[in-house]
C-alpha cells in the first residue's frame, strides 16, 4: 500500500490507519533541549507522532513556552514544560521511554564541531547523569555535537552511575541519511523519497562515509567525489548560509523525529526497522574503535542487529580508511573526559 514520508514516520496525516490491538499508544518521550533551534521543530513534529502519549519538554531556557505553544496542536498527547526549577530535570525524565538531547551550542562559521567539545561535553555528561539516575531503561539519542565524542561521554556517565545499557544508547546520525537521499537524488535525478543510502561511520567531515555503491548510485569521477564532499560537508553548508545564527535545526529536526519514531516502532513490536545509527559496535572493535555507525535492525529493547559495512568498492574502502583513523581520535577524547 502506498505511504506518505509522515506515514511512514508513524505521523499523523488524514488517511485511515489500520487498527493494531497489540500496538501501544502511550509512550513518553522527553526531549533535553526542547527550547532550541533543533528543539522546538522537533518536538512538534514529535507532537504528531500517534504513538507518543506525553511529551516532557525541558531546557535551561523557555521550556514551559515551548510546551505551552504545542501543547495546542490538536492530537491527543499530553505536553509538559520544565525549567531546571522544582526538580524539572528530574520531572522530565521520569518514566520516560526515550530520550532524545539537542541541548547544547551549534557552530558558527569557521569552527569545527569538535570545537563544540569544551562546552557541550560537560553539558551532555551532566545530562546523562540525570537521565542514568531517573530514566535508566530509557532508549537515549543523542544529537549534540561532536556526536562522536558526545556518545562515548554519555556512555561512560551512565556506567558511572551503573546503568549503562549498550543497546540503548544511540547518536544521531540520521540527517547523513537524509542528506544522502536528498543531494543524491539532485545529482542523479532519482526520486529522494526512495533512494536509500548507507552512510556509515560517524558523525563529522570525513568520518562520514556514504556508501553509494550500495544505494545503486553508479556516478565516477569528479560527479562522485562532489556528491561525497556534499553529503560529508553538508553542515557546513547550513553553517555558511546562516551566517552566525548557527547550524542546521530544521532539517535535524526531521531527521531526529524520523529516528524517534522509527526506535518507538521497533519498541512497539514492528520488525525490520532499520536506520544508520551511531552506537558501541562491535565492528572496528579490533582496531580499537568502539563506536561506529552502520546499518542497524531496531528492536523491542533498542539495537537488535549491528550490520556489517558490507561489500564495498576500492573509493569507498579509501573513505573509510581515512575515517576509521579520525573516529579512533575523538572516541578516545570523550571517554577521557569522563573516564
Ligand atoms: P540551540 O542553541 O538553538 O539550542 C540548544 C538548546 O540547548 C538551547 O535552548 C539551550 O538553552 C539548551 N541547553 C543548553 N544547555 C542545556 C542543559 N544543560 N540542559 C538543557 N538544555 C540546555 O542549538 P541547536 O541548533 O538546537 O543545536 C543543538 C546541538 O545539536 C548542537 O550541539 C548542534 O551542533 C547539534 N546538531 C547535531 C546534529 C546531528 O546531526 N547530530 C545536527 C544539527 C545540530
Ligand atoms: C550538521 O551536520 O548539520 C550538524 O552536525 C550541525 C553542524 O555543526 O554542521
Amino acid at each position: 500500500m502506498y505511504k506518505t514520508v509522515l506515514q511512514r514516520m508513524g505521523m499523523k496525516t488524514c488517511m485511515p490507519r489500520p487498527f493494531s490491538t497489540s500496538s501501544r499508544l502511550n509512550y513518553k518521550v522527553a526531549v533535553l533541549g526542547a527550547g532550541g533551534g533543533i528543539g522546538q521543530p522537533l518536538s512538534m513534529l514529535l507532537k504528531t507522532n500517534t504513538k507518543v502519549s506525553e511529551l516532557a519538554l525541558f531546557d535551561i531556557k523557555g521550556g514551559p513556552g515551548v510546551a505551552a505553544d504545542i501543547g495546542h496542536i490538536n492530537t491527543s498527547s499530553n505536553v509538559n514544560g520544565y525549567s531546571p526549577d522544582d526538580k524539572g530535570l528530574e520531572r522530565a525524565l521520569k518514566g520516560a521511554d526515550v530520550v532524545v538531547i539537542p541541548a547544547g551550542v551549534p557552530r558558527k562559521p569557521g569552527m569545527t564541531r569538535d570545537d563544540l567539545f569544551k562546552t557541550n561535553a560537560s553539558i551532555v555528561r551532566d545530562l546523562a547523569f540525570a537521565a542514568g539516575e531517573t530514566a535508566p531503561n530509557a532508549k537515549y539519542l543523542v544529537v549534540t555535537n561532536p556526536v562522536n565524542s558526545t556518545v562515548p561521554i554519555f556512555k561512560k556517565a551512565l556506567a558511572r552511575v551503573g546503568v549503562h545499557q549498550p543497546k540503548h544508547l544511540f547518536g544521531v546520525t540520521t540527517l547523513d541519511s537524509v542528506r544522502a537521499s536528498r543531494f543524491a537524488s539532485q545529482a542523479t535525478n532519482g526520486l529522494a523519497e526512495i533512494l536509500r543510502i548507507p552512510v556509515v561511520g560517524g558523525h563529522s567531515g570525513a568520518t562520514i562515509v556514504p556508501l553509494l555503491s550500495q544505494g545503486r548510485v553508479d556516478l565516477t569521477g569528479a560527479d562522485r567525489d562532489s556528491l561525497v564532499h556534499r553529503i560529508q560537508f553538508g553542515g557546513d553548508e547550513v553553517v555558511k548560509a546562516k551566517a552566525g545564527a548557527g547550524s542546521a535545526t530544521l532539517s535535524m529536526a526531521y531527521a531526529g523525529a524520523r529516528m524517534a519514531s522509527s526506535v518507538i516502532r521497533a519498541l512497539d513490536g514492528e520488525s525490520g526497522v532499520e536506520e544508520c545509527t551511531f552506537v558501541e559496535s562491535p565492528l572496528f572493535k579490533d582496531q580499537g574503535i568502539d563506536y561506529f555507525s552502520s546499518r542497524v535492525t531496531l528492536g523491542k529493547d533498542g539495537v537488535e542487529t549491528i550490520h556489517p559495512v558490507g561489500p564495498i568498492n576500492e573509493y569507498e574502502e579509501g573513505l573509510l580508511k581515512v575515517a576509521l583513523g579520525d573516529l579512533k581520535k575523538s572516541i578516545e577524547k570523550g571517554e577521557h573526559f569522563v573516564a
